[in-house]
């Protein structure tokens, strides 16, 4: 550890500060075991470029996230928003760049399995459950590193997981469908049901890419609630295209256009924006 602790009283939540610069305000939680956040930052990110055949989908973008921070990410398509998912995530390495989980993992040298060993959770749009198995099973499946389903499922739980897996069942609401198939769940479940099998791993950085695509408006307002209730003793990255939700769970906002930042800040101070709304919201 290169920093000294930080007295209690000091680490009041400051959001409007929050991973707005290189010593991006943390609200005052630990990251976890084995990661380094000095200054409170989880994810740093410093002039990062990707180019694809020669098309730039990402130029020069510096972004820090906070410990225990929830940030949206918007932006129109083609934005670069899910490649920037792609590259925090060890999928797409970037040509140019800085890009650290913590002070202690460099993402552009490790490996994807590595990434998400070191707490790095994903959620891709599609939901990817296994549907011939039970919600139970599913999670139960997702907490295991051994990924040979059989040998998972074979494998005796310890207490402490399945309180584990007891406690994610409640957080997303599936308590009472533990036993049924992950099949025969809307869709609006099965996408909780792989949040569910995120929260199992423990991550401390959690992507979420349009996580409320396709939901009906009682499961959106869930997942507002249940993404604010995961802030603070998670840090959360989320892409999202629905305003109306943004606005509902945003601490901090970061407008992509052509692969750059055009504008960071509250939702009300980029949606009055006149960059943002040039090109984005008032479209
Ligand atoms: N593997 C790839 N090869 C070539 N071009 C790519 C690749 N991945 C992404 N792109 C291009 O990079 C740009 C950014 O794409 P990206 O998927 O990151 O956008 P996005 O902001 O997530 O958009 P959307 O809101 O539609 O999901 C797009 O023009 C896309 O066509
Ligand atoms: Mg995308």
């Amino acid at each position: 550890m290169r920093s000294a602790p930080i007295p209690e009283m000091l680490i009041e939540p400051i959001p409007d500060a929050a991973g707005s610069a290189r010593d991006a305000i943390g609200l005052g939680q630990s990251a976890g075991s084995g990661l380094n956040t000095r200054h409170g930052t989880i994810l740093t990110l410093e002039d990062i470029n990707v180019s694809f055949d020669g098309f730039k989908a990402l130029t020069d973008l510096t972004l820090y996230i906070g410990v225990g921070e929830l940030r949206c990410i918007i932006g129109p398509n083609g934005a670069g928003k899910t490649t920037l998912m792609d590259v925090i995530t060890g999928k797409t390495r970037p040509n140019s760049g800085v890009a650290f989980f913590g002070e202690t993992f460099d993402l552009t040298q490790i490996g994807e399995v590595e990434i998400a060993q070191a707490g790095i959770g994903r959620k891709f749009q599609k939901p990817t459950v296994f549907e011939a198995l039970s919600v139970f099973e599913n999670l139960e499946l997702a907490q295991k590193t051994d990924k040979s389903v059989w040998a998972s499922l074979r494998a005796r739980l310890s207490g402490e997981q399945r309180d584990r897996i007891d406690e994610v069942l409640a957080t997303i609401h599936l308590d009472a469908s533990r036993q049924r198939p992950a099949g025969l769940l809307s869709h609006g479940q099965k996408q909780f049901l792989e949040i569910g099998m995120l929260l199992v791993q423990d991550p401390q950085l959690l992507l979420l890419d349009e996580p409320v695509a396709g939901m009906t408006d009682a499961e959106t307002e869930f997942t507002a609630e249940l993404f604010k209730s995961l802030a603070r003793k998670h840090s959360l990255m989320v892409v999202e295209h629905d305003m109306g939700f943004v606005g509902s769970i945003a601490d901090h906002v970061t407008v992509l256009h052509q692969g750059r930042v055009l504008a960071e800040g509250s939702l009300d101070a980029v949606q009055a924006n006149e960059k943002v709304i040039e090109v984005y919201l008032g479209r």
